[in-house]
């Protein structure tokens, strides 16, 4: 089938890839011109584990291809997919100027047969209708008579795993009013419901859930809340493991176990971040605040977030007093691992808060220190190695757990220290193996 994905992040150019490989005609759009010169010269602009090489692969099939020009992609796709930004406003809203404009120049340009336009973004419960609505009047303005329908098709990827996730969704969801659209996003994922890119290609279908646009929307909010809520739950429950001397790992292994809880999402921590988890859950909030309901579970989830994140902080004074003119290395910047994602990570509410008391802030992360590039960080130096990071430090911290750091030398770290303390803000290192490498080590509720 040929698809076109407008915005080509993190969703949009894997969802692309993805589809290529699996034997659709894509082509991908973004209005960012040097992200589309890099895609077109075979680079993908983020780190995605196996992205690059399936990109390569489906762009020798000549299955991908990659424009600025949204009227090209629009004309040439029977599908197309929004997969663009939609960040937080200060007031907690969903920004969609970034949906809204492509829905414009879809109205704009769109001619020829059927056409289905799939809001892949997460966007806020009624986007559908008024996506919608937008093209239409960019098609009565051009006189265009134009058959369409919009599905909304909520994106779960993980970054960090997102082509496997791709390949072996949990469920598919498909929110629409019309049978022909939904038709039309069965047969285009067909090879994927029937898992013959998956792992695992003997397990049964993928379920397909088939709902009505806003039930859709929901769902993506619903289920992103609810693993946010999971999370600052056992971070509630750590805290309080920390003052009676209980250890919360082994209260996460002991509820995990029972399977109307499940193990997942159950790590303690310096709590969740990201460029989804926040933004979804203030937008759910935002929502409800709109028709009038007070979303005190929800506002409550986000409140304890954003106190564990300075948890490394208070642990940090407990051990060192004051920390001003204090050196303090961190360990990962990312929000979480296998990805080159900054946005909205605890480790940066971290480097302001120890920058507010005076200390001075070094970081090592395995991506970030790589790529020569300071994402827009202010406060922390970003050193090329642990061995960099650790010299003359009072303290280091785990915030991103990072597979590379469970193997680190952490007897020569702990040399180089000028106090061989390790706050482990992910609850990821042993702390035998710590003890006998010779730091103090502290986790969180353990
Ligand atoms: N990142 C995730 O893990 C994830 C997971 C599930 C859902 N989502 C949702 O998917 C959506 C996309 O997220 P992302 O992380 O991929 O975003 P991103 O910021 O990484 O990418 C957005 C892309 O859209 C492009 N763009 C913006 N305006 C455009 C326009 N008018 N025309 C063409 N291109 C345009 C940008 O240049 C950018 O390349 C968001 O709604 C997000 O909430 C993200």
């Amino acid at each position: 089938m040929r698809v076109c994905v407008i915005g080509t992040g993190y969703v949009g150019l894997v969802t692309g890839v993805c589809l290529a490989h699996i034997g659709h005609d894509v082509i991908c759009v973004d209005n960012n011109v040097e992200k589309v010169k890099l895609m077109q010269a075979g680079q993908s602009p983020i780190y995605e584990p196996g992205l690059s090489e399936l990109m390569q692969s489906a762009s020798e099939a000549g299955n991908l291809q990659f424009t600025t020009d949204l009227t090209l992609g629009v004309q040439k796709g029977e599908i197309l997919f929004i997969a663009v930004g939609t960040p937080s406003l200060p007031t907690g809203e969903t920004d969609t100027r970034y949906v809204e404009a492509v829905a414009r120049g879809i109205g704009s340009c769109l001619n020829g047969g059927y056409k289905v336009i799939v809001n892949k973004s997460t966007v806020p419960i009624g986007s559908g209708d008024w996506v919608k609505m937008i093209v239409l009047e960019g098609l009565n303005e051009n006189h265009q008579r134009v058959n369409f329908d919009v599905v909304s098709n909520p994106e779960f990827l993980r970054e960090g795993s997102a082509i496997y996730d791709t390949f072996n969704p949990d469920r598919i969801v498909l929110g629409s009013h019309s049978e022909e659209a939904i038709s039309l996003m069965l047969e285009l994922y067909q090879p994927i419901i029937q898992r013959q890119f998956a792992l695992d290609t003997s397990l049964p279908p993928v379920p397909v859930v088939i709902t009505d646009l806003s039930s859709a929307e929901m769902i993506k909010y619903a289920a992103n809340a609810f693993l946010a809520t999971k999370i600052s739950f056992i971070n509630e429950i750590a805290n309080i493991c920390d003052r009676v001397g209980a250890d919360v790992t082994q209260i996460a292994k002991g509820i995990g176990l029972d399977s109307r809880i499940g193990e997942k999402f159950l790590q303690a921590g310096i709590g969740w971040g990201g460029s989804c988890f926040p933004k979804d859950v203030s937008a759910l909030i935002h929502t409800a605040d709109d028709y009038g309901y007070v979303t005190k579970l929800l506002n409550a989830t986000v409140e304890v977030n954003r106190r564990q994140r300075l948890i490394i902080v208070e642990k940090l004074q407990k051990e060192l007093k004051i920390l001003k003119g204090k050196t303090i290395g961190l360990l990962g910047l990312t929000f979480k691992p296998d990805t080159d994602d900054m946005r909205d990570a605890p480790a940066v509410n971290i480097i302001e808060e120890l920058n507010r008391l005076g200390a001075k802030v070094k970081a090592y992360d395995p991506i970030v220190s790589q790529s020569g590039l300071n994402h827009g960080l202010a406060g922390v130096s970003v050193e090329v190695s642990v061995e960099m990071l650790a010299d003359g430090c009072d303290a280091l911290v785990l915030t991103t757990d990072w597979q590379q750091f469970l193997t680190l030398d952490y007897a020569q770290l702990a040399q180089k220290m000028h106090t061989p303390l390790i706050i482990d803000g992910r609850n990821y290192l042993d702390p035998h193996r710590m003890k006998d490498a010779g730091f103090h080590y502290i986790g969180i509720g353990r």
